[in-house]
């Protein structure tokens, strides 16, 4: 990774002009996503900061996010391609996936009056935890563990593209060893919905922090319901904090306990009561799914396929930060 040597050593950094920007994705707190071409013509995404009266703290974040992905090498994450500074902003470039964010996808099948299937709920959730289980695995070079944590998994945070593959993206609030910016005390990052109680109580954040935020991704698609939204700030906070999350169970009778027992333990209050490992949840989430019809491959274009038939084009849904609210599934009673 040439391009990390040269800017952690200080020397001139590669720049925007090289790449072409397309179409802006989306604009955050941070910063902007686009849609551009590198200089042979392929697609990669440019993420940089904008101009903020907090400059250089998004320049700090900036940093460790560069830091972070640089650290990650695996199928479900996109790859980081490049990294420069233009007119003082940073600026990172990603492998450009093709497909739709969870969040759109699911508010398609909503749409359409269906859940996602119970197979691809499970492959996604394998597949998720996997990547997750990587992130947690990274080691510097003495080799000590990164304790490389996401921090936001997030139906927005992950993708599913064309051909069913799943990726996990946004190490925008990841937090390691690596990072140079301290995280200050009270900090809630990311959809506060889906935060864990350790999170929004301001204990330790670990690698089963994660664990937890997946399984509220996965108890929401499972039973179509909202987990902890719902209400103000304080409430949602209230919810996380005090209360143990609803059996998944009694929206679901239909799903195996084998099934609701490996969503359940990811939502243990107490992050020693989870899995073990993220490896661990991947393994039993792919066996589940193997159990399951496979929704992968060709079947998965073909499910979409269907979907879309129906008239609701998911690359047409409006992104969920365009819209401004939080997803309106109706809330677990
Ligand atoms: N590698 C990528 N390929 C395709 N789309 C991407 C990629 N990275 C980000 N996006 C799109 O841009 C959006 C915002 O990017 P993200 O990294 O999540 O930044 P933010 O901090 O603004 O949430 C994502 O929800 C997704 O739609
Ligand atoms: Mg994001």
């Amino acid at each position: 990774m040439h391009f990390l040597r040269r800017i952690f050593r200080g020397e001139p950094a590669s720049g925007l002009d090289n790449y072409r920007l397309r179409r802006r994705l989306a604009v955050g707190g941070m910063g902007e996503v686009w849609l551009a071409q590198d200089p042979e013509g392929r697609p990669v995404v440019v993420k940089r900061t904008l101009d903020s009266d907090d400059q250089a703290v998004l320049e700090l974040c900036m940093a460790d996010e560069i830091r972070n992905m640089a650290a990650l090498d695996h199928p479900s994450i996109p790859a980081l391609l490049d990294a420069g500074e233009h007119d003082g902003r940073q600026f990172l470039v990603l492998e450009h996936i093709r497909g739709d964010s969870l969040w759109r996808l699911s508010r398609l099948a909503q749409a359409a009056g269906h859940r996602l299937p119970d197979g691809l709920i499970l492959r996604i959730g394998a597949g998720i935890a996997e990547a997750l289980a990587h992130a947690h695995s990274r080691r510097d070079e003495t080799g000590r563990l990164l304790h490389l944590v996401h921090r936001d998994v997030t139906p927005e945070n992950i993708m599913i593209t064309h051909r069913g593959e799943v990726k996990l993206i946004d190490f925008g609030v990841a937090h390691s060893t690596l990072n140079e910016r301290v995280t200050a005390p009270g900090s809630i990052y990311g959809k506060v919905a889906y935060n864990s109680p350790e999170q929004v109580l301001d204990g330790p954040v670990s690698e089963a922090t994660d664990q937890f935020q997946l399984g509220v991704v996965l108890w929401e698609l499972f039973s179509g319901h909202r987990l902890f939204a719902g209400g103000s700030l304080a409430t949602v906070i209230n919810r996380i904090a005090s209360e143990s999350a609803q059996e998944l169970e009694h929206f679901r009778p239909d799903l195996s306990v084998a099934i609701t027992d490996t969503v359940m333990r990811c939502l243990a209050f107490h992050p020693e009561d989870r899995h073990e490992g993220c490896d661990q949840l991947a393994y039993r989430l792919g066996k589940l799914a193997e159990i399951m019809d496979a929704v992968e491959g060709s079947n998965y274009a073909s499910w979409r396929a269907t979907l879309m038939a129906q008239g609701l084009d998911p690359q047409r849904l409006p992104s969920a930060a365009a819209q401004r609210t939080e997803p309106t599934l109706p809330q677990a009673a």
